[in-house]
């Protein structure tokens, strides 16, 4: 296993590898009193040089992270505030399009899933957020478990297809991203590409592949593995995985090394390819996408969701949101923040050039099986992986 920079130097990496565990494992939402999965032995024996003192958010370089208001709030007229792991613009063009409907401004407070998840959960019944919106999945189930969302009207959870939606019925699921490989063609030919994400441990792969193992876009994926293939195979899978990866920060500087002919492969999600070709014009993308298809893991789709809290002091307003973030409108304002995910409604077509969701035969898996990303995150501390 090797650990790569994210083009910022490789300082952070290596300097002081027991405080980036600790923040590392901060926001990843297991070291916080009853989060706290581990004991105190492995903190302080653990040697992996791996951690990301500041995990890769959804906010990626150049992207705002902190609070920002959008719509100009009235006398009078509501507010909402929303906690937010997606990518500013996704969330920040939705508000707005919502603010220009309503009159209702919107704050919103992005970070990554983790760390706004243990905030709510910190700040209990006194939380200033009404609605939270996950990137993936997994933070939203996590705050379910903790009894701290309210039920979504059967009106609004029936605007996107059941399999997007949690078990629970307290969230609604928004936007999907695919998992995807992303490859570099001038070290890889097509032929040699893997037929599945399982292959990547195998010994030929070695230094072939990179991950970003703290994403909560990854760690999905490691669930997946352990539901489709249990957790025996999953454990080999991920011992291999740990002989043979580079370690990144996140998902663009597994795409940039790809994109420079530094690295064959990477496991990504599929809309950070398409944003650099956004940037850079399609024609100049050196690197290509691989679906891996087939109900393989390598394939899943994760969802992005958004919930109301329990502690609510505007629920009515917070359902109304929720309301609009399925609409025809709202989706549409996602396929317009040009963070090319999918929308979920059939009747919004995604951004042109994209897959369709309907080809990429994920693995049947939904949010209820992908559950909180606890077990993989104990798989991945167990090989040395975090
Ligand atoms: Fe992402």
């Amino acid at each position: 296993m090797r650990v790569e920079g994210d083009g910022l130097g490789e300082r952070r990496l290596y300097a002081g590898r027991l405080s980036i565990r600790r923040r590392h494992l901060f926001a990843l939402g297991l070291a916080t009193g009853a989060g706290l999965v581990l004991g105190s032995r492995r903190l302080v024996s653990a040697q992996t040089a791996v951690a990301d003192p500041e995990p890769d958010p959804e906010a990626e370089e150049g992207e705002e992270r902190g609070t920002v208001t959008v719509g100009t709030p009235a006398p009078g007229q509501g507010s909402l505030t929303v906690y937010s792991g997606q990518h500013p613009e996704f969330t920040e063009t939705i508000a707005a399009a919502f603010a220009e409907a309503t009159g209702i401004a919107i704050q919103i407070r992005t970070a990554e899933d983790p760390e706004l998840a243990n905030q709510i959960i910190a700040e209990g019944a006194s939380s200033p957020a009404d609605v939270f919106i996950a990137a993936n999945s997994p933070a939203l189930m996590r705050l379910s478990e903790q009894g701290l969302l309210a039920p979504v009207s059967a009106e609004i959870l029936s605007q996107v297809p059941a399999r997007y939606n949690p078990p629970a019925g307290d969230w609604v699921g928004v936007a999907a991203r695919a998992t995807v490989l992303v490859y570099a063609p001038s070290l890889l030919p097509e032929t040699a590409l893997p037929k599945s994400l399982l292959d990547l441990a195998k010994p030929e792969w070695q230094g072939k592949v990179g991950i970003a193992p703290a994403e909560s876009d990854f760690l999905p994926v490691v669930t997946a593995v352990i539901e489709l293939e249990g957790e025996d195979v999953a454990r080999a899978w991920a011992e291999g995985l740990a002989r043979n990866a580079t370690i990144y920060l996140g998902n663009t500087p597994i795409l940039r090394a790809v994109e420079a002919g530094q690295l064959a492969t990477g496991v990504i999600n599929h809309y950070y390819w398409f944003r650099m070709a956004a940037e850079v014009g399609e024609a100049e993308m050196r690197s290509k996408l691989h679906y891996f298809g087939h109900k393989d893991p390598g394939a899943l789709v994760n969802v992005s969701g958004a919930g109301v809290l329990t502690s609510s002091p505007y629920p009515e307003l917070a359902q109304q949101f929720l309301a609009f973030l399925v609409s025809e409108p709202g989706q549409e304002a996602l396929v317009n923040s040009n963070t090319f995910e999918y929308p979920l409604r059939s009747d919004v077509a995604p951004a042109p050039g994209l897959k369709p969701l309907a080809e990429l035969d994920p693995p049947d898996l939904g949010p209820g099986d992908l559950g909180d990303n606890q077990q993989a995150i104990e798989l991945l501390l167990d090989v040395g992986l975090l």
